[in-house]
């Protein structure tokens, strides 16, 4: 990108008044319409070199500049606020947070009386004015003196009663965002209309709340933060009194504001809340700390563009602008042909980002996504990135459409284009050989000598089309097989008769079932205990399945539908009959089953196994800790009870120590479920 974003100096004024105009240009879309051609963070570096640039030249300030503006300078609206809507102050690390604390308890002369901390949403700021208890304005924030008028958007905000518990004259402000749900929602219903998509839950909001006369309904929700003419209470006082009106808080989320006495306190909810980002129903940006009495916010007062006793904990932007280079269209296992978007790298919460995910064909159309466009791009916690939208009106021409593939990229066969994924005609045919591969490995039926070669000559010689029929293999046929020996045919056919003895959830995952690895497959596999009750089951007794909602149940319900016939020569073949494994574990439990020496506790496996359970895969370690009762998990949490630290451990170990979790050798992990190894 070609924008002095992110450049750490500005080296002369020419670099100053271009940062300078950059940034009041993204300041301008951003409390316009939304949308902005700079990313959070790369708008916080313009500001911050802006100001850098500024202290060393005090006598050059430009007098556009954003640094101590409103609303970075941007002005809109002409409805004078009752009160000033402030900013806040921003911090981009503990110790600037720290270090902003102990200022305020320098200029209160004491140490402040309590902090309230709540997550910082991540919308538009507006104000909601109510005479006797009935709503009768909303405004936006604009320039913080001034804003417009919105109150046409009210009905359409969730969370924004139209009329309170009781007949006040007050003004409750807050912050209006489109839900992840709200924005898909919004996105479906404007598409269908014949709109562009927002690209930005964000700008979607701003849009919305601007909007007149649409012809559909976008659905927004209002998170109230604040008052005006609400008498003295404290923060978290007034969060409950709002509540009790009637509007909605953070409090109706996990990332409730929460109440802490020390600045170590505010350190560790600020990283609870930051680790449940990606899991939150909306955006935040950063989590909110206030000083939470009355008293100390009067006396700490406000500047002219932020309050003294509140600060902002920026979080990195989980939203990036780059570029979409190219689309590469792969083909699952199941024969789903799936649009992957190459992108320009981009840093994003400190992950370089080069592929993201691009859903399917009729998402790219719906969102109008040319190769060579400027896009948004999202990376919320582990999940794996997407594009959300391009930035059309940054285009130069040189844009090309997307080509769609029109036969399947990897058979050639046709492609059935019926349902929104892309699927080749074959299905899983398509992809036989990789089904057969899958299926032989490892951690499913783990059929030794059942390589890649072998098995594209099976699916060649038309002996196997899908993994049901290696139980249906003989010698004499093998022996048709080019280099297939004797020897080798007498061991290939040892290792599938060792397979069908495999347990039901091993066969089970073999299949492949859309939306369900291995540890859903155990848990399938344990509540039906065996092939013919799961084919039979339908997506009200696949949801009482732990783990597996009504949309899931639907999905798996429709695959087995699929893989009927495979189902039956497995059933046939007496394949997948044996239900728990090992049998000479004592307590020959199910998952799920709460006894045993790891009793429902939550339990991560990192780093090299040793000692007895060097030779266990990873999946055997997660049977081995279901076994003994508890719960196997890729991802160290509060919820983790236990660790088994091998050789190597990085991250996680650094994570289980932070958080002050049990920690085990493998050595020390097999003498606790000794009776329940393999
Ligand atoms: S308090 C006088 N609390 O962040 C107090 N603001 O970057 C000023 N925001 O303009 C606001 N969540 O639009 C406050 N929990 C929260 C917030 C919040 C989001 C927004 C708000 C504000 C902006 C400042």
């Amino acid at each position: 990108m070609t924008s002095p974003a992110g450049r750490a100096d500005l080296a002369s004024f020419t670099d100053y008044a271009a940062a300078v105009t950059a940034a009041v240009s993204a300041a301008g879309a951003y409390y316009g319409d939304g949308s902005t051609p700079l990313g959070d963070d790369d708008y916080d570096a313009l500001v911050r070199a802006i100001e850098a640039w500024e202290q060393q030249h005090p006598d050059e300030v430009h007098p556009d500049s954003p640094t101590g503006k409103v609303a970075g300078g941007a002005a809109v609206g002409d409805v004078p606020h009752s009160v000033p809507m402030l900013s806040l102050e921003n911090v981009f690390s503990d110790e600037e947070l720290t270090h902003w604390a102990a200022g305020l308890e320098r200029r209160l002369g004491r140490p402040v009386d309590g902090w309230c901390v709540e997550p910082k949403l991540d919308g538009l700021a507006v104000a909601a004015r109510y005479q006797q208890g009935r709503l009768v304005q909303m405004l936006t924030r604009g320039d913080g003196l001034a804003g417009e008028d919105i109150t046409h958007a009210a009905d359409a905000v969730l969370g924004l009663p139209a009329r309170l518990a009781e007949p006040l004259d007050v003004e409750l402000r807050g912050e209006v965002l489109l839900t992840g749900d709200q924005f898909e929602a919004a996105n479906e219903i404007r598409t269908a209309h014949g709109a562009t998509p927002f690209a930005h839950p964000r700008s979607g909001a701003a849009g919305t709340l601007r909007a007149k006369d649409r012809p559909y309904r976008v659905e927004l929700t209002f998170f109230a933060y604040g008052a005006v003419g609400f008498g003295d209470l404290g923060h978290s006082a007034l969060l409950e009194a709002l509540a009790a009106l009637g509007a909605n808080t953070a409090a109706s989320t996990d990332a409730a504001p929460l109440r802490c006495a020390s600045v170590e306190q505010v350190r560790q909810r600020i990283e609870e809340i930051t680790a449940m980002r990606g899991s939150l129903p909306f955006g935040i940006d950063g989590v909110v700390v206030k000083a939470d009495s009355a008293q100390d916010q009067q006396q700490a007062g406000s500047g002219s563009r932020a309050p003294r006793w509140a600060v902002a904990r920026k979080l990195a932007a989980q939203h990036q602008v780059t570029r979409l280079l190219d689309v590469e269209w792969n083909v699952g296992r199941t024969g789903i042909i799936a649009p992957r978007a190459v992108l320009e790298p981009v840093v994003i919460d400190g992950v370089t980002v080069t592929y993201a995910t691009l859903h399917n064909p009729a998402d790219i159309t719906r969102r109008d996504l040319m190769i060579g466009d400027l896009c948004f791009v999202l990376r919320a916690g582990d999940v794996i990135p997407r594009v959300e939208a391009p930035l059309a009106d940054q285009r130069t021409g040189a844009e090309k459409p997307i080509v769609f593939p029109e036969v399947c990229p990897r058979c050639g066969d046709s492609i059935d284009a019926s349902e929104q994924r892309w699927r080749c005609v074959r299905g899983r045919g398509c992809q036989a050989v990789a089904s057969i591969l899958y299926a032989a490995g490892r951690d499913q039926l783990d059929i030794e000598g059942l390589g890649r070669t072998r098995a594209v000559q099976l699916v060649d010689a038309g002996l196997v089309a899908d993994m049901a029929d290696l139980f249906t293999l003989d010698k004499a046929r093998l022996l048709t097989l080019e280099r297939m020996g004797e020897v080798s045919a007498d061991n290939l056919l040892a290792a599938i008769e060792t397979a069908r003895g495999a347990a039901l959830n091993r066969v089970f995952c073999a299949l492949g079932v859309r939306g369900t690895g291995r540890t859903m497959s155990r848990r399938i596999s344990a509540h039906f205990g065996s092939m013919a009750a799961i084919r039979a089951a339908d997506a009200e007794t696949l949801a009482a399945v732990d783990g597996i909602g009504t949309e899931k149940a639907r999905m798996v319900v429709a695959e087995l539908t699929e893989l009927a016939p495979v189902l039956d020569k497995l059933i046939a073949a007496g394949v997948g009959t044996t239900v728990t494994e090992p049998a000479a574990a004592p307590a020959a439990v199910g998952e799920g089953e709460e006894t045993g020496p790891l009793a429902s506790k939550g339990v991560v496996v990192t780093g090299a196994m040793t000692g007895p359970l060097a030779t266990l895969s990873r999946n055997e370690m997660n049977e081995l800790i279901e076994r003994a009762g508890g719960k196997a998990s890729g991802s160290v949490s509060k919820r983790t009870a236990l660790l088994v630290a091998g050789e190597k451990a990085g991250s996680k170990r650094a994570k289980a120590e932070e958080l002050g979790i049990q920690i085990l050798t493998p050595e020390e992990f097999a003498d606790l479920v000794a009776d329940y190894l393999p």
